[in-house]
């Protein structure tokens, strides 16, 4: 532990912060590698007086924030962690950062499928930090869950994030591309969700430096038109799922109403796309007949 003054620690603050960066980005560098959260800092400006200790050493942070400020990398991939819903998830350049706006999957499943406490199989597609497929699996112990990625790197983070965040067994991981690692589960799927790759090409060359330079492309590019991935996913859920089985993808901001379009010309119903925070149809479901 590094001890220093409260007072110390506020002036320490407030140089960091006149460096320039945004707020919310080093408070989250100072929660995920010294374990001092935002509200605990704002009860040190009420009382600063005594002495205030660090899991870290402050140059540490320090060199930290400088490298965020000067090359643009992401305050989670420089210590290793992001905080998702109620997770903390090791992070490398090998996944994506999980976004907020993507939490609400959870919520959705949520809506569905209400307190469901019977046995139900459910896939997550592209798994990444494995963040959905992890939340789905500690939200309802009696659900079976199979979380695939094609990257390697991903699924053994995915699955350090998984013993990390519990003692359950009721979530698995496999490497392969999309369904093929599931072909012993075909027709037997309750729900399957995907947050998968689909950033168009030209988006893609024009993305902040900060995504660009560091989260890896395999999880963002979703082809041409950014519908490369979702198309083969589409097309092959009949095959996978149960008879009215659930399909749950995000989707660019965009690409709504084509994505609707695939899940009906693929047979699904009760078909809707769903509003992100921002009110953009970010997430579109169906069932398979
Ligand atoms: C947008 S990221 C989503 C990661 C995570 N599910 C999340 O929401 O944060 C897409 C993921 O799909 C994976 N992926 C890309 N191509 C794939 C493929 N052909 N088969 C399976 N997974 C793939 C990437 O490695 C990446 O982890």
């Amino acid at each position: 532990m590094f001890y220093i003054s409260a007072k110390e620690f506020l002036l320490w603050e407030k140089k960091q912060l006149f460096k320039g960066g945004d707020k919310k980005s080093f408070y989250l560098l100072l929660e995920s590698i010294a374990g001092i959260s935002h509200n605990e800092i704002n009860l040190l400006r009420l009382n600063s007086e005594g002495d205030f200790y660090f899991k870290k050493n402050l140059d540490l942070i320090e060199s930290f924030w400088d490298n965020h400020l000067t090359n643009n990398v992401p305050i989670q991939y420089l210590s290793g962690f992001t905080f998702w819903r109620d997770l903390k998830l090791i992070v490398s350049e090998n996944v994506l950062i999980p976004r907020p706006e993507t939490e609400l999957i959870i919520d959705i499943v949520l809506n569905i499928f209400g307190n469901n406490s019977k046995k139900l199989v459910f896939a997550d597609l592209g798994t990444g930090s494995g963040a959905i497929s992890i939340a789905l699996a500690l939200a309802h112990p009696s659900w079976e869950g199979i979380a695939t990625d094609i990257d390697t790197n991903a699924i053994d983070i995915a699955s350090r994030n998984f013993i990390n965040s519990s003692n359950q067994t009721n979530l698995k991981f496999c490497c392969g591309h999309w369904w093929n690692p599931l072909e012993h589960l075909k027709g037997e799927l309750d729900l399957v969700i995907s947050n998968p790759p689909y950033i168009p090409e030209e988006i893609y060359k024009k993305l902040p430096v900060e995504v660009k330079n560091f989260e890896p492309k395999i999880a963002l590019l979703g082809g041409e038109d950014g519908l490369k991935h979702i198309r083969e996913i589409i097309y092959n859920a009949p095959l996978y799922l149960k008879e009215k089985g659930w399909l749950i993808l995000e989707n660019h901001f965009d690409q709504g109403s084509i994505v609707r379009q695939l899940f009906l010309d693929n047979r699904f119903t009760s078909v809707q796309v769903l509003k992100d925070f921002s009110g953009i149809g970010r997430f579109t479901i169906g069932r398979y007949k």
